[in-house]
């Protein structure tokens, strides 16, 4: 698998030559300001749940690029209501089988409401399943117990989980969520991008290699392999 980091919580990850998206702020993004967002190639947009800072960009790209949006109901009735015509709706719970391997919708504690102030539906985490390995796209969430099903669901490979604090969990808490989900491999997002969840890279990594763990930040703009 191919993951390449556009800020926040936006990455690519390519897997069996498909490219899967996860909640596009990448305009908005002061941070990822020398990402040439016409570039970006998605068959799918997955968003975790409604805010600004992770579906800024979503109608943009679906509709330059026509990627089928994976997404709560009400995200699909909003997104449809702004000309989006490739989406297809989940809830928590939920799996879909798709073309690069499977989708399933997880608890996420958070909460979601659009843009213009309409309701979200529930927050979500994704499991993503393919012959190339799993991971977890947490999405925002706190630390929650639940995240131990997801440890006893699957074999999770890596997981991109939120360590900024203030709105979703931070490291410490970051730290039990890979011991709840079994995976030592972590690539952390949701941080730096306002000031409320400015972090310090060097004592999180450290935080985590003292754990015998491993915490990757990446570079906007840069593509790493797994
Ligand atoms: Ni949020
Ligand atoms: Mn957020």
């Amino acid at each position: 698998m191919k993951i390449t980091y556009y800020g926040h919580s936006c990455f690519g990850v390519e897997i069996k030559g498909k490219h899967l998206l996860f909640d596009p702020f990448i305009s908005p993004n002061e941070l990822a300001k020398n990402i040439d967002i016409k570039t970006i190639k998605a068959d799918y947009i997955l968003i975790s749940h409604g805010h600004e800072d992770h579906i800024a960009d979503a109608v943009s790209l679906a509709k330059r690029t026509g990627a089928k949006v994976i997404c709560t109901y009400e995200i699909y009735v909003w997104l449809s209501k702004q000309g989006v015509e490739n989406i297809h709706p989940m809830n928590i719970g939920g799996k879909v089988k798709l073309d690069f391997g499977n989708v399933k919708c997880v608890n996420a504690v958070h909460s979601s409401s659009l843009p213009d102030g309409s309701y979200g539906g529930n927050p979500m985490g994704f499991v993503v399943e393919s012959e190339e390995g799993n991971f977890y796209y947490a999405g925002d969430t706190a630390l929650t117990y639940d995240m131990k099903l997801i440890g006893e669901y699957r074999q999770i490979n890596f997981a991109f989980l939120p360590i900024g604090d203030n709105f979703t969990m931070g490291t410490e808490n970051a730290m039990l969520a890979s011991d709840f989900i079994n995976c030592d491999d972590i690539i952390g997002m949701h941080y730096d991008t306002f000031g409320y969840i400015k972090i310090d890279h060097n004592e999180s990594q450290n935080k985590f290699k003292r754990s015998g763990k491993s915490l990757t930040l990446m570079q906007i703009g840069e593509t790493i392999t797994k």
